[in-house]
Formats: C-alpha cells, sequence, structure tokens
C-alpha cells in the first residue's frame, strides 16, 4: 500500500478571544498521498487557512501532529510550498529573480539556479516576462509566478490557500486549466483550498468537505472524473453530478 505524503493526525485548535478560548479546528484528520491533488471545500469562516498554515508549520497547533513521510514535521520548511490567495510576489524583484528568491536563501549554485529559473518560467509561459516586475503583470500572470516560485523550491507537497480566489471569472477558469495541464506534466502533490465547489471538482482527484463550529472534516468524495480534464468537462453530466453531491455534503454540514 503506498504510504501518505502527509498526515493530518488530530489536529485541534484555539485562538484566544477576548480572554476566551475559541476552538477553531477539532480533530481533523486527512492523508494526502504521493501525485494527488486534493482539495478541502468548505465555508468561510471555517478554519481552513488556520488548517493550511499549521499543515505550512506557519502555526503552532494546540495538539495533533502533522507528517510527512511518516516524521513528524518541524516548524515551516522548504517541503511545504505555499501559494496565497492575494499577490505576494516581492513587488522590488522581477519575475526571474521572485523566482530565483528561495533558491538563492537555499545557497543553490547560480548556474543551477538559472537552469530552474528558466525551467519553471517555461512551465508558466512567461519565459518572455523574465525581466519584468510585478506591477506590469495582470492578476493571473502575478499568480502564475507565485506558483512557480514555490515549485522551483521543489517541495514535497504543495499547498494552496483560495489560489484563484483573487481573480476574474474567465481569468480563474483559464488558470484552472492551466493548473490543472501542470499538475499533470509535473505530478506534484497538492492541497488546495477553496470555497468553490466546481474549482475542487475540476482540480482534484479527492474532496475533504469541512464544517464549522468547530471545523472539522465532515465528508470526503473521491472525484471519479478521467485524470486529463479540459474546461469543457465542466458540461458534463457526470460533472454536474459530483457537483451537486459536495453541495449537499455542505449544506447538510453547515
Ligand atoms: N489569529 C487569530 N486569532 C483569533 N481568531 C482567529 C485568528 N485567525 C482566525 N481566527 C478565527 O478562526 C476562524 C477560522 O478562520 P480561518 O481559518 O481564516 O477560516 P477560513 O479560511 O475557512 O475562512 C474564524 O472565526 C476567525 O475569526
Ligand atoms: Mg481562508
Amino acid at each position: 500500500m503506498t504510504e501518505p505524503k502527509l498526515v493530518v493526525q488530530n489536529i485541534t485548535h484555539s485562538f484566544r478571544h477576548r480572554g476566551q478560548s475559541l476552538t477553531v479546528l477539532k480533530d481533523v484528520n486527512l492523508n494526502l498521498y504521493p501525485d494527488e491533488f486534493a482539495c478541502i471545500v468548505g465555508p468561510s469562516g471555517c478554519g481552513k487557512s488556520t488548517l493550511l498554515n499549521i499543515i505550512a508549520g506557519l502555526v503552532k497547533p494546540t495538539s495533533g501532529n502533522i507528517l510527512i513521510d511518516g516524521e513528524v514535521a518541524p516548524g515551516p520548511g522548504p517541503d511545504r510550498g505555499m501559494v496565497f490567495q492575494s499577490y505576494t510576489l516581492y513587488p522590488w524583484l522581477t519575475v526571474a529573480e521572485n523566482i530565483a528568491f528561495g533558491l538563492k536563501l537555499k545557497q543553490i549554485p547560480k548556474v543551477e539556479r538559472q537552469a530552474r529559473v528558466a525551467y519553471y518560467l517555461d512551465i508558466i509561459g512567461l519565459t518572455r516576462f523574465a525581466n519584468v516586475y510585478p506591477k506590469q503583470l495582470s492578476g493571473g500572470m502575478k499568480q502564475r509566478v507565485a506558483i512557480a516560485r514555490a515549485l522551483a523550491n521543489e517541495p514535497e507537497v504543495l499547498l494552496m490557500d483560495e489560489p484563484f480566489g483573487a481573480l476574474d471569472s474567465q481569468t480563474k477558469e483559464q488558470l484552472q486549466e492551466f493548473f490543472h495541464d501542470l499538475w499533470e506534466k509535473t505530478h506534484i502533490t497538492v492541497l488546495s483550498i477553496t470555497h468553490d465547489v466546481e474549482e475542487a471538482v475540476f482540480l482534484s482527484q479527492r474532496i475533504y468537505i469541512m464544517g464549522h463550529r468547530p471545523g472539522t472534516i465532515r465528508d470526503q468524495l473521491d472525484v471519479t472524473l478521467p485524470p486529463k480534464r479540459v474546461l469543457d468537462i465542466k458540461l458534463t453530466p457526470e460533472f454536474f453530478e459530483l457537483k451537486r453531491k459536495v453541495i449537499l455534503s455542505l449544506r447538510n454540514t453547515v
């Protein structure tokens, strides 16, 4: 049997709020398998970002563990790459310099760094924009660069928090298709969070459904669509049926 790449083990988390303890996550468990694309779907405020920050090591949970390849993950590390909803590129660096940023920190030699940057620029289709600054890019292009920056570090797992949430619907769909292609080419292990049911069905192999008060995984669903997906799949009865299942499941969790 395949061992999971990432295990979320009994995560419970409380914030202190006005002197009171607010339990945001309770007994969250999930497994993410190698090369799998999984999504967590849940209503706003159910604790999705908190969970992703805990998985990334940015927030220390009240209890529970995050395991990578069976070992307890220490704080944040390059094994977990992160892409956020808002644009987080460094405005004073060019596209190529943004992608190279983590590689420089890791003291990867210049020749290899340049090769990796060129490779990921090509993958995101922005080779021509290597020397451009983020302010000259559209929102969709910025998110492609943010994805390339995370991938250039060759993380074990890519974590994404509503990565297409700030984009208009057309750009969002283009990027979903782009990202699906990229996942097919690179076979990275991805855990993405969204409140967008259609996005979750389109992108993932498995969907975890989160409910709130306290936030926990209430249900899961295997996405039985073919692995190769283009936007037209959204118009098929199979797609619609999966979407319906997720929507009903979300309703039951509220
Ligand atoms: N740093 C914090 N301190 C106190 N409460 C927080 C903090 N961060 C998030 N929360 C609360 O935790 C709950 C879950 O937030 P969040 O993880 O951002 O949800 P989601 O990403 O699903 O919208 C919300 O009620 C939010 O107000
Ligand atoms: Mg959030």
